[in-house]
């Protein structure tokens, strides 16, 4: 078990697409979700994309069944690891709401996403997942996925207006990325 160093924005290997996992339940599949879970947990992280600790492969991971200190005003999303994943909005209706990411660190912007998705893919040992999702579990689900296409969420801001520092936005907001 290992907290790994996480990429920051402007490193390339956050730009690649990320090859689907092709074998299920191996101990070295299992070894990375533990060192994704150690690393999320100890950056307070709401998720965290294999890309982001240098793993081109399609695993992300997100929640941890609490409320976020890096988010203390969204509901918990359960803790979840998932593989090859693919999201579908359900209706066209966007919003849009805070975001930051552990690759950009000490910074929050309004990005906009899909309100409600349903979404699939696998666990570690290769079974099926599908939920839906709205909120905030939609927004971090549709962010973990992106970092799998190459993207970050400043490529999703449309005003730049709402776009800065987490510690001038959100002053008193425990966020330990800001360093
Ligand atoms: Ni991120």
């Amino acid at each position: 078990m290992t907290v790994r160093e996480i990429l920051k924005m402007g490193d390339e290997r956050l730009l690649r697409i990320a090859p689907a996992v092709t074998e299920f339940d191996t101990p070295e599949l299992h070894a990375l979700v533990v060192d994704m879970l150690e690393t999320m947990a100890a950056a307070n992280g709401a998720g965290l994309a294999a890309p982001q600790i240098g793993v081109n492969l399609q695993v992300v991971i997100f929640g941890s069944g609490e409320v976020n200190p890096r988010y203390p005003l969204e509901l918990p999303i359960p803790r979840t690891i998932l593989l090859n994943p693919v999201i579908t909005p359900l209706d066209g209706e966007e919003q849009v709401g805070w975001e930051g990411c552990l690759s950009v660190p000490g910074m929050r912007a309004m990005v906009p996403r899909w309100q409600r998705i349903r979404y699939s893919g696998f666990d570690v040992q290769g079974r099926a997942i599908a939920r839906t999702a709205d909120g905030f579990h939609s927004r971090v689900v549709q962010h973990e996925c992106d970092h799998l296409m190459g993207k970050l969420y400043p490529m999703r801001v449309r005003d730049f207006s709402q776009f800065g520092f987490t510690s001038v936005l959100f002053p008193g907001l425990d966020d330990n990325t800001d360093d």
